[in-house]
């Protein structure tokens, strides 16, 4: 089976970390007369992005519940930022640096004053942000967005350190111990693959496994082509699951969580109710001895199960043909100014 990057992981998230700028606290910006200066005290942390490259806010949401992040972490995966920002931090990542959505957000920053950097492999993003001298982290090349994850999530972890946001300095090495476990379970993977071919999978994550929830759904829709569903507990609890007593065919239900999620009981108590109406239970533990580590395993594993699928289905899993042509439109129509 062709793993694609998978077993680079761990040189992507080293080499991503090496080209910080050391200079980046003492950073001054000057747009239309206005300074910002980068050593300034930060009140929250604003992560934009789409896609493969904006799944980083909510790896970084999840590691947070585990960590207990310093500041709020706004995950923001638009055309515009929120409204009501005080002193945020932008971390605006796009893997090409060509997404319209997340130039936009980026250019809105620097314009309401929020120090702003980038993480790219280069593109429209790295040039504009060069051009105002703002901080722009230039990351190693993958075969897709998606696949280069660590060089997109490595950065940001160091940048929130810097900014005295979370201390996970001594956790990095961690996460790749969990990139790679997941290499190594290849078997195991491919063995998940074979309970949810030909199905939409319903995947049941803990409120603290979200980023791992929706980014195993996003793997299933662009390395696998399947539509699939994300439901989040407690709050799924009170809707998705009243859908298990329906007649409805072709569904399979995945539970993601690690066994010391504070809500890791909530969730084996919903399979309870799930299994009692017949319905086949697929758990996913994440293991790890950390929380990035589990995190790690978690996102390299189960995309390790989609890439299972593709070969199972004869799908090419690298393309994703209707995203380019949505992308092409978009800038045909100046629809993202
Ligand atoms: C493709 C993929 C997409 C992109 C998204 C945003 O591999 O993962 O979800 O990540 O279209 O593009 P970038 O990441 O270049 O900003």
């Amino acid at each position: 089976m062709n793993l694609l990057d998978y077993p680079r992981w761990p040189s992507l998230a080293r080499e991503s970390i090496l080209n910080i700028p050391v200079d980046l606290r003492s950073r001054r910006v000057t747009i239309q007369g206005r300074t910002i200066d980068y050593g300034e005290d930060v009140d929250s942390v604003v992560i934009t992005g789409m896609g493969g490259s904006g799944v980083v806010g909510d790896i970084i949401g999840d590691l947070c519940w585990f960590w207990g992040c310093g500041k709020p972490i706004i995950v923001s995966k638009g055309m515009r930022l929120p409204r009501a920002l005080s002193k945020p931090l932008v971390i605006a990542i796009s893997y090409s640096g060509n997404t319209a959505e997340t130039i936009a957000s980026a250019r809105e920053a620097l314009n309401r004053g929020f120090p702003t950097i980038g993480i790219t492999t280069g593109g429209k993003l790295a040039q504009f942000l060069n051009e105002l001298g703002a901080p722009v982290i230039i990351i190693p090349k993958a075969s897709a967005p998606r696949y280069g994850l660590p060089a997109l999530l490595y950065p940001a972890l160091v940048i929130l350190e810097r900014f005295g946001v979370m201390n996970v300095a001594s956790e990095l090495e961690s996460g790749i111990v969990g990139m790679e476990k997941a290499v190594k379970s290849l078997e195991e993977a491919q063995g998940i693959a074979r309970r949810i071919v030909n199905t939409v999978p319903v995947i049941w994550v803990t409120e603290s496994r979200r980023g791992v929830g929706i980014r195993f759904k996003n793997d299933l829709n662009e390395n696998t082509k399947y539509y699939a569903i994300v439901s989040v507990i407690p709050e799924g609890a009170h809707n998705d699951i009243a859908a298990v007593m329906g007649k409805q065919q072709g569904l399979s239900h995945v539970f993601i969580y690690g066994e010391g999620d504070y809500e890791a009981r909530y969730l084996e108590t919903l399979m309870e109710v799930v299994k009692s109406y017949g319905k086949e239970a697929i758990t996913v533990k994440l293991s790890g001895g950390t929380p990035l580590e589990s995190e790690m395993f978690g996102v390299a594993f189960l995309g390790l199960v989609t890439l299972a699928l593709a070969e199972m289905t004869g799908t090419e899993p690298v393309g994703t043909e209707p995203i380019d042509k949505l992308k092409r439109l978009l800038d045909e129509r100046k629809v993202i100014t």
